[in-house]
């Protein structure tokens, strides 16, 4: 049963990912467009119900990420990339990106007055932040083509974590 609470952990970390992004692209070329279809009254009342109910997506989802994200990393793949400079070089950027995205994703929720006139530009920001996000995922998936040093042969990381 080794393998069964990595597995959980990439279900989790996959699932937010989904999610999260999903959510964002559906605001920003569905929702966002959609909402300016309608009077600026009704627009204010649609925006205060949907942030409501997303802003604990956002909430939760970065929750996720950084539990499996840091389970992921910490106890399942650093010991099998001990010693890999491009391995770890690329998972910190990973990291800082994605410590930049969910401040951002905050802040694009949240109530602050010194966040309002990001709020303002919505569109602008989370057209920002989901160029952020796939560059994210395409590390994510470089990263997992990245053999693992400590396996003899270097089988595919993604490998290791299975049974035979
Ligand atoms: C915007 C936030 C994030 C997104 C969209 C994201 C997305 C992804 C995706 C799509 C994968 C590939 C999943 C798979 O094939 O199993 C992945 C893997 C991974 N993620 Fe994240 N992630 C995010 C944040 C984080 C954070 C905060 C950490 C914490 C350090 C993290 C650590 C990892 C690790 C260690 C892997 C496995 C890499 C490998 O296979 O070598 N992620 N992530």
């Amino acid at each position: 049963m080794d393998f069964a609470l990595p597995l959980i952990m990439r279900w989790i970390h996959i699932g937010s990912a989904i999610t999260v992004v999903g959510g964002t692209v559906f605001t920003l070329f569905v929702l966002l467009p959609a909402a300016k279809e309608i009077l600026h009254e009704e627009h204010l009342k649609l925006r205060a119900a949907v942030l409501k109910r997303w802003k604990w997506f956002v909430h939760i989802g970065i929750a996720l990420f950084l539990i499996s994200g840091l389970y992921n990393y910490l106890v399942v793949m650093r010991p099998l990339h001990k010693g890999d400079g491009l391995y770890h070089g690329l998972m910190g950027a990973k990291f800082l990106l994605a410590l930049g995205v969910f401040g951002l994703a905050e802040m694009l929720v949240g109530r602050s007055k010194a966040a309002e006139k990001l709020r303002h530009n919505a569109s602008k920001f989370l057209t920002i932040n989901l160029a952020l996000a796939v560059i994210i995922v395409m590390l994510s998936g470089f990263l997992r083509t990245i053999p693992a040093k400590a396996i003899p042969g270097g089988l595919p990381a993604n490998r290791v974590a299975l049974p035979d």
